[in-house]
């Protein structure tokens, strides 16, 4: 397939680098404006893409969007005039709620919903290191997108494992309710993850879950909250030694997700007058961490 990626940073890179390997024709769309960005994976030979080319993003089968949540509006707009109409467009970032904004822009369009539970980081501004080895999940956000599921096979094919979920929606809510628990906290405590497999964080962590669980539902989703607290924990212990995206984000003063992740919980709770206090106050105090960087720098 023709496939553009837009936003080459850790996990769009790690993505372009596996789906050039399975043979696919990838280019990129960074901010940068060389024609050319380089990608190493791990050990592996460098790869030059091209960068920002108008001519592949015209021909493109699929536009992969990996830029951070709060990005997705800014950066892909631009380039929807460029794109064939049966473009597949599909959303690989952590938190919900982008496409809902851009619904007008999209209803015409084959759009995909995604994620990921790879790990990725990017040590230098060419290197990317899988640093944790996970799975995509991908299902459709409007009827054009279910026919699409073809999309889960090429991306299982190039970088297995990928499924399609006819549900999408629940893979996704799944993931919000962990982000939910396990990031602003990590960034609050400025702790790894692993901090919050400690007993004394587990009713605050059934707290948070079963309110984003109540929230769910209003968006026809059923989660089960002993089964969700369970994974968090699970997932605090796996990634033990690891510091959240939000944690990182916080740490080096970056805006973070928190708009997509305890944020569309908070707007789903006013939305429907149901008090999630516990949501409400993570939300509330990122977003001061976030307010005071421009206060005080
Ligand atoms: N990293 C992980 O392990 C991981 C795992 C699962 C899910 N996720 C999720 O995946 C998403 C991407 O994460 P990431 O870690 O890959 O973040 P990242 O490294 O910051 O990548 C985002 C990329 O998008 C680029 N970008 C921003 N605005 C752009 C624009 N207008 N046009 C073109 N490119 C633009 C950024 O460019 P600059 O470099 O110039 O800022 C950067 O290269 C997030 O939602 C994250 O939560 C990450």
């Amino acid at each position: 397939m023709n496939i553009t990626i837009l936003g080459p940073g850790a996990v769009g890179s790690l993505y372009a680098y596996k789906l050039h390997l399975a043979g696919h024709s990838i280019s990129l769309w960074g901010r940068t404006s060389s024609s050319k960005i380089e990608v190493t994976l791990d050990d592996g030979e460098s790869i030059a893409f091209n960068n920002q080319s108008l001519e592949d993003l015209e021909r493109c089968d699929l536009l992969v969007v990996t830029v951070k949540a709060w990005q997705v509006k800014s950066a892909l707009l631009p380039l929807l005039t460029h794109l064939h109409p049966d473009a597949i467009i599909l959303f690989l970032h952590n938190g919900m709620g982008t496409v809902d904004s851009l619904s007008e822009q999209l209803a015409h369009r084959p759009v995909l919903l995604g994620t990921s539970t790879h790990g990725a980081l990017k040590v230098n501004s060419s290197t990317v290191h899988h640093t944790g080895i996970g799975q995509t999940l991908i299902g459709a956000w409007n009827k054009k997108g279910q026919q699409c599921e073809f999309v889960a096979e090429v991306f299982d094919h190039g970088f297995s494992p990928a499924q399609w979920h006819s549900i999408i929606q629940q893979a996704l809510w799944t993931k919000l309710v962990i982000n939910c628990a396990i990031n602003p906290l990590t960034a609050i405590l400025d702790c790894r993850n692993g901090q919050l497999a400690n007993h004394e964080y587990r009713e605050q962590l059934f707290s948070i879950v079963k309110e984003a669980v109540t929230c769910a539902r209003f968006d026809g989703v059923e989660l089960d909250a002993p089964v969700l607290l369970d994974t968090v924990v699970n997932v605090a212990k796996s990634t033990a030694q690891n510091y959240s995206s939000m944690h990182q984000d916080i740490y080096n003063k970056r805006q973070s997700e928190i708009d997509f992740i305890n944020g569309y919980v908070v707007n789903i709770a006013t939305k429907h007058h149901v008090d999630i206090p516990n949501n409400l106050s993570l939300y509330q105090k990122i977003k001061q961490i976030e307010a005071s960087w421009s206060q005080h720098d």
